[in-house]
């Protein structure tokens, strides 16, 4: 056992130093992220509609993608399941009150920008841009907001008027 002992020493040593001089090559920061590999994470869209992708959907075209991806957990109606919210119906007024996507979110783009960035859960990003159109303008339909073939596009999309839209204060611009 005695004599292992030095040669364990000497290969920690050598251990060592190969690990210090890879670390003296280069800082190790990673490698450049490429303008493909960006898109897939560049996905802010604003009530502007800055930021929404070419496409087009409507609620008639969503109902199958929210039936398939979607009901099994949100409800067929948007009504919600256990553990998992309501998208339509509700009021924020109400007593008690029920904020869903449809009552209470002041806007349109967040619903697409949630869905095409977190949904379905266990897929997120899984949906085309088109889908994700079709799929927002069913949400939007089940709280009455857009008619059943109001084609939803980057052009449309900004003007949607949420039912809640106006009882927003907008503080983004107050100086601290
Ligand atoms: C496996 C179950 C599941 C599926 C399938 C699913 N969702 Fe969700 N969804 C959730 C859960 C859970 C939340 C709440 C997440 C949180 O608050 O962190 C949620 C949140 C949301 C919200 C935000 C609601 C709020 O008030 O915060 C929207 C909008 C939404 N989902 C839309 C969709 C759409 C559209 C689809 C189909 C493409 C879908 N979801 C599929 C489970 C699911």
């Amino acid at each position: 056992m005695f004599t292992h002992k030095p040669t364990a020493v000497l290969m920690f040593a050598v251990l060592l130093g190969a690990c210090a001089s890879a670390a003296e090559d280069s800082p190790r920061l990673g490698t450049p992220i490429t303008e493909a590999q960006l898109q897939g994470w560049d996905l802010i869209v604003a009530p502007d509609g800055s930021g929404l992708p070419a496409g087009s959907g409507t609620a008639a075209q969503g109902q199958a993608v929210y039936e398939q991806k979607c009901a099994a957990c949100h409800g067929m109606q948007g009504e919600g399941t256990p553990g998992v919210p309501a998208l339509a119906g509700g009021s924020p007024i109400a007593t008690p009150p029920l904020m869903t996507a449809g009552s209470y979110w002041p806007h349109a783009s967040t619903i697409f920008d949630y869905v095409r960035r977190a949904m379905p859960p266990l897929a997120p990003k899984s949906l085309t841009d088109t889908e994700v159109y079709q799929v927002t303008a069913y949400v939007l339909h089940l709280h009455n907001i857009v008619e059943r073939d109001f084609v939803l596009d980057r052009d449309s999309l900004p003007t949607v008027q949420m039912p809640n839209g106006g009882n927003f204060i907008d503080r983004s611009q107050v100086q601290r």
